[in-house]
C-alpha cells in the first residue's frame, strides 16, 4: 500500500507512527508533503519517509491520500488538487467539518473516506469514526480500517450524519475529560491532598475506571452502585453532583456541540 499524507503535522505524525509501529507498509512507500522545511526534515530523519512541498507530487504517490491540514488550509488544497486523482485512488480526510459533498465537490473525485480521529489517536488510543462513498471498495475499506486500527479504535459508520455525533462525543470529548480531571485534581488540592499525589490519583482513577468499564461490559450505573455502599461517602458526593446537574449539564455540552458540528458542515 503506497500512502500519501498531506500535512505532516500532529496528525499526520501519528498516522506515519501508528502505520510504521504495525508494518502496514514500508517507509519509502509514504509520501508527505508540508509546507515547512522543518517538518519535512524531521519527518523523513525520524521516520525516513519520503517528503515534499509539493502536494501534487504527494498525490501522484499514494494509493489512498491522507488530508491532514488545517480546516482553513483545506480549500486552498483541494484547489491545488482539483481534478488530479486517478480513478483508482482513494482521497481520506480527516478535516473537522468538511463534508463529503464539500470533497466530492471541490476535489472532482468519487472515492472518498471521512474520518473524524480524536487526540489521543497521538498515542495509538485513539477513536476514530468513518464513512465512506457507496464507490469505496471493500479491499480500500479494510486497507483504511487498519489505518485507522493503528491509531486505536475505529468504527464505520453508514451514514456521514454520525460523524457530527462523534464529533461532538469522541473528538470534542477529550477536552470535557481533560477539565474533569483538572477539576478533581484542583478538588483533591483543596482538601489537603499534594499536587502532584493528586495528579497520580485521578489520572489512574480514570484510566481504570474506563478500562474497568470495557473490561466488565455492565451498564455505568451497576458499575456505580458497586462503589455506592449504603449511607457511605459516595453517595454524599453523588447527591452534589445531581443537585447540581451534572447529568444533565454533560447532555446539554454534547448537543451544543453538535450543534456547532452540524453548523460548520453547512447543514443548519
Ligand atoms: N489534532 C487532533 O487531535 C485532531 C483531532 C481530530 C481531527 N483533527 C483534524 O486533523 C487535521 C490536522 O490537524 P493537526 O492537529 O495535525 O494540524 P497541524 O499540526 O497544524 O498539521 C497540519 C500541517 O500541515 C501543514 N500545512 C499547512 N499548509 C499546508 C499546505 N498548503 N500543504 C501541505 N501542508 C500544509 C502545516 O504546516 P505549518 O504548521 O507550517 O502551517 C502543518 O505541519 C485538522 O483538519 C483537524 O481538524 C485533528
Amino acid at each position: 500500500m503506497r500512502l500519501s499524507i498531506i500535512g505532516g503535522g500532529v496528525m499526520g505524525e501519528a498516522i506515519i507512527a501508528g502505520v510504521l509501529t504495525q508494518q502496514l507498509t514500508s517507509a519509502e512507500a509514504i509520501t508527505v508533503s508540508d509546507t515547512s522545511p522543518q517538518r519535512r526534515a524531521l519527518l523523513s530523519q525520524k521516520y525516513g519517509v519520503l517528503t515534499t512541498s509539493n502536494n501534487r507530487e504527494a498525490l501522484a504517490n499514494g494509493d489512498i491520500i491522507i488530508l491532514a491540514i488545517k480546516p482553513q488550509t483545506l480549500p486552498q488544497v483541494m484547489a491545488e488538487l482539483k481534478g488530479l486523482a486517478q480513478p483508482q485512488q482513494v482521497i481520506l480526510s480527516i478535516v473537522a467539518g468538511a463534508t463529503i459533498a464539500t470533497l466530492e465537490a471541490s476535489l472532482g473525485h468519487h472515492l472518498l473516506v471521512r474520518v473524524m480521529p480524536n487526540t489521543p489517536a497521538q498515542i495509538g488510543e485513539g477513536m476514530s469514526v468513518w464513512t465512506s462513498t457507496q464507490d469505496v471498495e471493500e479491499e480500500h475499506k479494510a486497507a483504511v480500517r487498519s489505518i485507522l486500527g493503528a491509531l486505536g479504535r475505529e468504527i464505520y459508520v453508514p451514514e456521514e450524519s454520525y460523524i457530527d455525533m462523534a464529533t461532538a462525543v469522541s473528538a470534542s470529548g477529550p477536552a470535557y475529560i481533560f477539565l474533569l480531571i483538572e477539576a478533581l485534581i484542583d478538588a483533591a488540592v483543596h482538601i489537603g491532598m499534594p499536587r502532584d499525589m493528586a495528579e497520580v490519583c485521578v489520572l489512574q482513577m480514570i484510566l481504570g475506571s474506563a478500562r474497568f468499564a470495557l473490561s466488565l461490559g455492565q451498564h455505568p450505573a451497576q458499575l456505580r452502585n458497586m462503589v455506592t455502599s449504603p449511607g457511605g461517602t459516595t453517595t454524599e458526593g453523588l447527591l452534589r453532583l445531581e443537585e447540581g446537574g451534572f447529568r444533565a449539564l454533560l447532555i446539554q455540552a454534547v448537543i451544543a456541540a453538535y450543534e456547532k458540528a452540524l453548523s460548520l458542515g453547512g447543514e443548519r
